[in-house]
């Protein structure tokens, strides 16, 4: 009798406790597993509506895939002109804001964002800002890493100078022939790290320069250093992302403005290198570094 109670006692309590050792098992249906999904990469760009500029983007990301295979990757642009411009022509592409909603909504819990610029500029800063608000909304994504763009350290500085020398510049270059790298230029105070950089161009190869189209130092500047040098052939190269607008227009179009018409005038033979710096593989392994880093503080 002892036992039957006994036995019947252990039945109840079986009965009873089963339910919450099974709901302790499995997940909490009334909040969002963590860690199901992610992290996922956001590479954010400019962006360009040029088709034949979208190669650069192709090749960083075959190399991010390669890098972090299985990982979630998705697109950003900043321009909004750009977009609209994409959209009229049936290509849709976000903004770094609505991407990373849509990673939110997907349930991704940690996202690296990669700013695929070469300076942190006023662009770096706005996504930096703008996603890491995600952080802080209910239901939002729990940890949201910035990596830095191309130029950062003085070591990278070195590197992409290296990278420049090596595979951007035609080898048919002879001695005494001038190197005029396009940097875009900015109204942040980042402008200043092209300065720096024509520092470091000057004592590598006094014959290399570097010119933005909307910063310092100006085309102008650049300009009058190489007829003071007595230079007779420039090579002009985009010290961009892309070979896109600036690059086709600004710099080598035939309009009387562009860099190439400009040098014309003054009497210096220009050759354009229409090559943008993330077709170039020991370039991008600048931004891979740094989203290396990245991931390595989000897992
Ligand atoms: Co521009």
């Amino acid at each position: 009798m002892y036992c039957q109670v006994k036995g019947l006692v252990f039945t109840l309590l079986l009965f009873f406790l089963l339910p919450f050792s099974c709901l302790a098992g499995s997940p909490d249906q009334g909040h969002p597993a963590t860690d199901v999904k992610g992290p996922a990469i956001l590479l954010v760009t400019f962006g360009t509506s040029v088709p034949s500029a979208q190669v650069a983007f192709v090749n960083i990301e075959k190399q991010v895939r390669a890098t972090f295979p299985g990982t979630e990757i998705r697109w950003a642009y900043t321009s909004k002109i750009i977009r609209k411009k994409l959209a009229k022509n049936g290509v849709q592409i976000d903004s770094p804001e609505t991407a990373m909603a849509k990673l939110m909504d997907d349930g991704y819990t940690k996202v690296v964002v990669q700013s695929l610029h070469m300076i942190t500029g006023a662009e770096f800063h706005e996504i930096y800002a703008n996603t890491k608000l995600f952080e802080q909304m209910s239901g939002g994504i729990g940890k949201v890493v910035v990596s830095y763009p191309m130029l950062t350290t003085d070591e990278s500085m070195e590197r992409v100078l290296q990278a420049i020398v090596a595979d951007v510049v035609p080898k048919e270059r002879k001695p005494g022939e001038a190197v005029v790298l396009m940097g875009h230029g900015t109204h942040h105070p980042s402008d200043a790290i092209y300065s720096a950089l024509m520092y470091k161009l000057q004592k590598r190869d006094a014959n290399m320069y570097i010119g933005t189209v909307e910063g310092h130092p100006t085309f102008d500047e650049v300009k009058e250093m190489l007829v003071k040098k007595g230079i007779k052939k420039a090579y002009l190269v985009p010290f961009m992302t892309v070979a896109g607008d600036h690059a086709l227009n600004d710099m080598a179009g035939d309009e009387a403005d562009s860099w190439k018409s400009q040098l014309s005038k003054a009497g210096i033979e220009s050759v354009p290198v229409l090559k943008g710096l993330a077709e170039v593989d020991s370039l991008v392994a600048l931004w891979i570094d740094n989203l290396k880093i990245a991931m390595g503080q989000v897992k």
